[in-house]
């Protein structure tokens, strides 16, 4: 089964419009080849980041995005919203999202229906804390994590969705687990779609998330079950982030 690589730069709350027009001039001149690429700044960067990128292949995605439609929702961004200003892909269950905003699974399954209703693609993304590694509990969570998602969408949702594994204590903290570690996880995530539908299993792209830097990005990309990076902190260096997607493609 081959799978189109994906790299997908989370700026977080980070950057600038000279960051826009840096990165994207920085991509559009390296092209890199045999992998998708997506750019998520913060709602504001997204029109000129559509501009910049326009025509290049490049694709935009979105942090987050509301739960709802439209209403009396104040500081949410609709998935319509989203799509006018050209995103493909949308975040949902970011682990800062969760620890931070006290997103739980029944509210990051409502944003993931939300977002493919309106025809986005959610990035899903699941992960452990420490204290759940160290129980043994790295399986079980990230498995009830997606599985909250297929209960409420069905497995077949996830034939436009892609899932990323992000270990929480990996991300932002420089320690990234090991290509075995990651793998094994991914390996696991596979298997439990599979229990539901080979075929879509078979065809999802699950990125790994946490400290991927250009100096060991290859060997976790070179995991049979890993397509892909979701990107914090390195998709803010255009030399370093095009490096990423260059060991992906
Ligand atoms: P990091 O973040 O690459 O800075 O660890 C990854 C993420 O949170 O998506």
């Amino acid at each position: 089964m081959t799978r189109t690589p994906l790299v997908a730069g989370n700026w977080k709350m980070n950057g600038s419009l000279a960051l826009v027009r840096e990165l994207a001039g920085a991509l559009r001149d390296a092209k890199p080849e045999g992998v998708e690429v997506a750019l998520c700044p913060p709602y504001p960067y997204l029109p000129a980041l559509a501009e910049a990128l326009s025509g290049s292949g490049l694709a935009l995605g979105a942090q987050n995005l509301a739960d709802r439609a439209d209403g009396a929702l104040t500081g949410e961004v609709s998935a319509e919203m989203l799509l006018e200003f050209g995103c493909r892909f949308a975040i949902v269950g970011h682990s800062e999202r969760r620890e931070l905003y006290g997103e739980d699974d029944d509210q990051v399954a409502s944003k993931f229906l939300r977002a493919r209703e309106a025809g986005l693609t959610p990035i899903l993304c699941v992960g452990e804390t420490l204290r759940q590694r160290e129980a043994e509990e790295t399986d079980q969570v990230v498995v009830r994590q997606l599985m909250a998602v297929v209960e409420a969408a069905g497995v077949e949702a996830l034939e436009r969705a892609v899932l990323a594994y992000e270990p929480v204590w990996a991300i932002g903290t420089g320690l990234t687990a090991t290509p075995e570690q990651a793998q094994a996880v991914h390996a696991g995530l596979r298997a439990a779609v599979a229990d539901r539908d080979a075929d879509i299993a078979g065809r999802l792209r699950i990125l790994y998330g946490g400290s991927v830097k250009a100096d060991n990005a290859a060997p976790l990309f070179a995991q049979p079950d890993i397509d892909g990076g979701l990107i914090g902190g390195a998709s803010l260096k255009a030399e370093e982030f095009i490096a990423i997607c260059r060991a992906a493609g």
